[in-house]
């Protein structure tokens, strides 16, 4: 048996805590794997920011990217690996590059799922550019706004077509709040969506590989309390419908690592928000849910090393619009788009890898999270967002919620998610 080595890298911005944490607990688990006659090993390595021969091949087998939504230099060098090397990443580059919020929604009503209607407008302001002016004076067709407004009907909700982080995201009234935002919108291209209120219920459904976590969620708390705690408060069904539906989402998309906003109205699930391929994994954010949120990410890197998981360079429709074309009751039609998403994550063999290879992972993290240098990763990555005299208190606060989780999961085993 021939020991090999596979290679992890670590493709980060201003991520502090989670790749700290991810290191420990790999070097911990100091896995051998046996596999189609090897023994394989793992090393885990940060990718630097170096210029690069576009010939010269890539050192990693898979590479958890943070960075090239923005870092447009590692973007190409990971497109690079990816077409000449073969490189495993997540998520898919160009489809990050490409798929803004507005794709997303088409894409999924297209499917069948219930997004809110809405529209997409042009924007108020340009770029002034050389062939700005013909091209509105010959086509820019007048809209009254407040016609659509009506139509769609208030609250509804004015946001841009790609971006996140809830950047120019206003609810909406009244016609004159509109007239107001649109004005305000400036350049950003604008959709309006009917808005989903009331709704019972509010959750972010993390998905990362074939493990799907449903948290619920409070968008009206400040920014540290968002995600809650609360444990069942959705019936099995209803997890189940929410798992297929984030598989289907981000197995469309060729996003191994995403998060879904949805909100439950008259029992309906009516998704708002799925394009955030790059989601948050700040412990800052996470507290209780981060080492799940750390598990599930060393699972999935370490099951695409080890089996080689081939990365899949197109994206491949067909098989959902066949799906569709069947015309199925939708919660039907959403259980055969899961299984093609089951299929495409491979599912099954994830999970009898990681019951095989990675038995001790739990046992493994549950003690990291309570060691004191996972302690000073928090602290860390406190530091860097709060100011200098609320660091203690927020460190022990989130120390204190990962704590929490550890009381929960003291039994071990029961920390995996797939
Ligand atoms: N159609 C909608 N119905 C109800 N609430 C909405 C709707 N669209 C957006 N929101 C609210 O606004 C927030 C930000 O909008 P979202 O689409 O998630 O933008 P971003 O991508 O910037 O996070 C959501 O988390 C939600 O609270
Ligand atoms: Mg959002």
């Amino acid at each position: 048996m021939a020991e090999v080595t596979r290679k992890i890298g670590l493709s980060l911005g201003a991520d502090i805590c989670w790749p700290i944490c991810y290191e420990h607990i790999v070097r911990q688990l100091d896995l051998t794997i046996p596999l189609e006659g090897d023994r394989v090993r793992f090393d885990v390595e940060r990718v630097s920011i170096e210029p690069f021969d576009l010939r010269q091949p890539c050192p990693y087998d898979v590479v958890i990217d943070r960075l090239t939504h923005w870092f447009h230099t590692s973007r190409e060098w990971i497109k690079k690996s990816i077409i000449m090397d073969g490189l495993y990443v997540f998520n898919n580059p160009w489809s990050v590059q490409s798929m803004e919020k507005c794709t997303t929604y088409c894409a999924m009503m297209h499917l069948g799922l219930p997004i809110p209607e809405t529209w997409l407008v042009p924007p108020k302001a340009y770029e002034p550019s050389t062939d700005l002016d013909t091209t509105l004076q010959s086509y820019a067709k007048l809209f009254s706004l407040e016609e659509l407004g009506n139509q769609l009907g208030y609250p509804l909700f004015i946001k841009p077509y790609n971006t996140g982080g809830w950047v120019g995201v206003s609810k909406i009234d009244d016609a004159e709040m509109l007239k107001q935002a649109y004005d305000e919108s400036g350049k950003l291209v604008m959709h309006l969506q009917k808005a989903v209120l009331p709704y019972d219920v509010f959750v972010r459904a993390i998905g990362l590989g074939p493990q799907v976590n449903v948290i619920k969620y409070d968008p009206a708390a400040p920014l540290h309390d968002r995600y809650k705690i609360d444990r069942d408060f959705i019936a099995a069904e209803d997890e189940s419908l929410l798992r297929d539906m984030v598989l289907t989402i981000n197995a469309f998309f060729g996003w191994d690592f995403n998060s879904c906003e949805c909100l439950r109205r008259d029992g309906a699930y009516h998704p708002i928000d799925f394009a955030n391929p790059c989601p948050d994994s700040q412990v800052t954010s996470l507290h209780y849910h981060f080492p799940w949120m750390v598990m599930a990410k060393i699972r999935w890197s370490i099951f695409c090393a080890a089996t080689k998981r081939p990365f899949r360079r197109n994206l491949d429709w067909a098989p959902y619009y066949e799906v569709r074309e069947k015309d199925l009751p939708y919660r039907e039609q959403l259980r055969e788009y899961g299984k093609l998403a089951d299929r495409h994550f491979d599912t099954e063999r994830f999970r009898d890898f990681c019951d095989e290879h990675l038995t001790h992972l739990d046992e493994v993290a549950w003690e990291f999270f309570g060691t004191a240098v996972a302690k000073e990763a928090v602290r860390r990555k406190v530091t860097a967002l709060f100011p200098e005299h609320e660091v203690e208190e927020f460190t022990e606060h989130f120390w204190g919620l990962i704590q929490f989780w550890r009381r929960h999961h003291s039994g071990r085993g029961q920390a995996s998610g797939a």
